[in-house]
């Protein structure tokens, strides 16, 4: 049985923990928030012994193998580390870091306390994203000439001070969202040659939309994230010999369509849950084997996927107020 533990009891974390109920021999023992109520009203939701009202708490506790991290962007790697520092292994939440610097102390941290650490990048255990990095890789729609992806829905009428459009809380689209268009192009094609990308920033400061082009010798990707409307969220990837289309919304799908010619293919691979299990079984197998890094999402493609997001902020002049 592997123990988790539940840092923040917001609302990813609820989507995650009933996903957890659905994979066996994984099991949430203990949740800790910066409220012990409400650790304890979520501990008993999900059945968990344990609630704790601090963080460090949980950390410093024997009730549980790996924390799962799910507070705002910018207390990720603090509060990685510091579960590291405790010999807990660690699955934290998206963005790993707000820029390469973080990035690289946490993977250095793993390295030295000689823990699991790993980014919940959950698209990249999705079947249907495992099964569409296949089709390409095995050249069964050709040379890949060009990719699409995007992710926006409309947030503007967030609360201000909340994570989404607070810029202390590295708010905006390109970290919450935008890192997932740029997974894709990052996993199919791999490190562009070169990045453009232009962004529209709200009244508090923070970056509302962002629209990429990568460039690589023979292919370009669009990519685009943003927070001022819905997009349709099917991604498109054709090359020489044929398309592949992801269906919506394509960083949770459940299937794909692959057009040759005339002949069209429309699968339905499926999922587990709202597809948060796969990820928690990546960490149970890894565990299980004794790896302290996932070989589907090790930490050079943590690495990679920041230096991406590094690159596309500098070229959208997309800045924190604590980076300045
Ligand atoms: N993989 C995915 O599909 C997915 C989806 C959504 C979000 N996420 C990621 O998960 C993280 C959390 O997102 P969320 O939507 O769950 O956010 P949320 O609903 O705001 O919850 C975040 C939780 O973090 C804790 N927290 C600690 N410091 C905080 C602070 N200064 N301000 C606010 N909350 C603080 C709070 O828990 P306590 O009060 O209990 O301490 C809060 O409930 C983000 O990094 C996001 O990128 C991933």
């Amino acid at each position: 049985m592997i123990r988790w533990g539940i840092v923040g009891a917001g609302n990813i974390a609820h989507t995650f923990a009933k996903d957890m109920a659905l994979v066996k021999d994984n099991a949430i023992t203990a949740v800790a928030s910066r409220n012990l109520e409400k650790a304890k009203e979520f501990a008993a939701n999900y059945n968990a012994q344990h609630a704790f009202g601090s963080y460090e708490a949980l950390f410093k506790s024997d009730t549980i193998d790996v924390v799962y991290i799910a507070t705002p962007h910018t207390s990720h790697a603090a509060l990685s580390i510091m579960a590291m520092t405790n010999k807990k292994h660690v699955l934290c939440e998206k963005p790993l870091g707000i820029n390469s610097a973080e990035v690289q102390e946490m993977l250095s941290k793993a390295k030295e306390h000689k823990v699991f650490l790993m980014e919940a990048l959950w698209t990249r255990f999705n079947p249907t994203i495992r099964k569409v990095k296949e089709l390409v890789d095995n050249g069964e729609i050709g040379a890949i000439g060009y990719l699409k992806a995007d992710f926006a829905f409309y947030g503007l009428d967030r609360d201000e001070k909340g994570r989404i459009l607070n810029p202390d809380l590295a708010g905006g689209s390109i970290l919450d969202i935008g890192i997932y268009p740029i997974f894709l192009a990052y996993i199919l094609l791999g490190m562009p040659d070169n990045i453009t990308a232009k962004s529209n920033f709200h009244k508090t400061g923070v970056e509302i939309q962002t629209s990429m082009l990568f460039e690589y010798q023979q292919a370009q990707a669009l990519l685009y994230s943003g927070l001022t409307s819905n997009s349709e969220m099917k991604a498109e990837i054709s090359g020489s010999t044929g398309s592949i289309y992801i269906k919506r919304r394509w960083h949770e799908t459940s299937g794909y369509t692959v057009q040759r010619g005339e002949e069209i293919a429309d699968v339905d691979v499926g999922k587990i849950g709202k597809g948060y299990t796969y990820e928690i079984e990546e960490v149970q197998r890894c565990l299980e084997a004794g790896l302290l890094e996932s070989k589907l999402w090790s930490h050079k493609n943590s690495g990679d996927l920041c230096t991406l997001l590094d690159t596309v902020r500098n070229k959208a002049g997309i800045r924190f107020p604590f980076e300045a």
